[in-house]
């Protein structure tokens, strides 16, 4: 997939550089981002540094998050391959992160519609897929905000770093369906 510069009122959306890895470490390092979305917490920047240059740049896979407001990029977004679906169908799964500093403001939200509606109307997909802890509210809240059917929860999904077993709640958007609830919202 492409990773096309997107841009709204307050985020630009664009490939991540080797330039990013002190932003990413500055929010990868908190210990109440990744382990919401089951990641360990970065421990130093050569972590950061490995990630961007053995994940995010050859997957092709996640946007940078660029705040406006001071130029840092603050999260990623992704349209990843879901690997409980069959491969080859148009079907991504939603993935995200923020820096704490960012949340409470819409930011994700606004970010989100983007990519959706790219992965739409620009790439085609017909499904979206996104998944959430049961833990983890402020993401369903996200979730839902962006209009996702919720499909039920999966129990024993996998086991997370430090060894805990998580169910994995379960939802998705069709192309059609955003359609339905973007052109209504404006
Ligand atoms: C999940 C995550 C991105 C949600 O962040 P967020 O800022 O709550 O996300 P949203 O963009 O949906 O913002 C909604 C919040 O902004 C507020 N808000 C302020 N202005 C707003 C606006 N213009 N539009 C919408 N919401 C607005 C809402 O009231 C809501 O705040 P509240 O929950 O305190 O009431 C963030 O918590 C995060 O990165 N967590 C760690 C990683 C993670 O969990 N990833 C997802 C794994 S499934």
């Amino acid at each position: 997939m492409e990773i096309k510069r997107l841009e709204t009122a307050r985020l630009i959306l664009r490939p991540w550089t080797m330039e990013d890895a002190q932003d990413l470490y500055d929010y990868a390092k908190s210990p109440v981002v990744g382990p919401a979305a089951g990641w360990k917490p970065h421990e130093s920047i050569e972590e950061s540094r490995h990630i961007l240059q053995n994940m995010f740049l050859p997957s092709q896979e996640c946007w940078a998050m660029q705040f406006k407001g001071d130029g840092h990029v603050v999260g990623s977004i992704g349209l990843h391959e879901d690997g409980s679906r069959e491969k080859g169908l148009p079907v991504r799964m939603l993935g995200y992160v923020m820096a704490e500093r960012c949340w409470g403001q819409g930011l994700m939200q606004e970010g989100c519609r983007e990519v959706l509606r790219y992965g739409f109307e620009e790439t085609g997909l017909a499904l979206i897929s996104v998944y959430h802890f049961p833990f983890n509210d402020r993401s369903r809240r996200t979730i839902e905000a962006l209009g996702f059917k919720k499909e039920g929860t999966r129990r024993m999904v996998c086991k997370l770093y430090d060894g805990t077993v998580v169910d994995e709640v379960s939802y998705s958007l069709t192309s059609a369906e955003f359609e339905e609830i973007y052109k209504k919202r404006g």
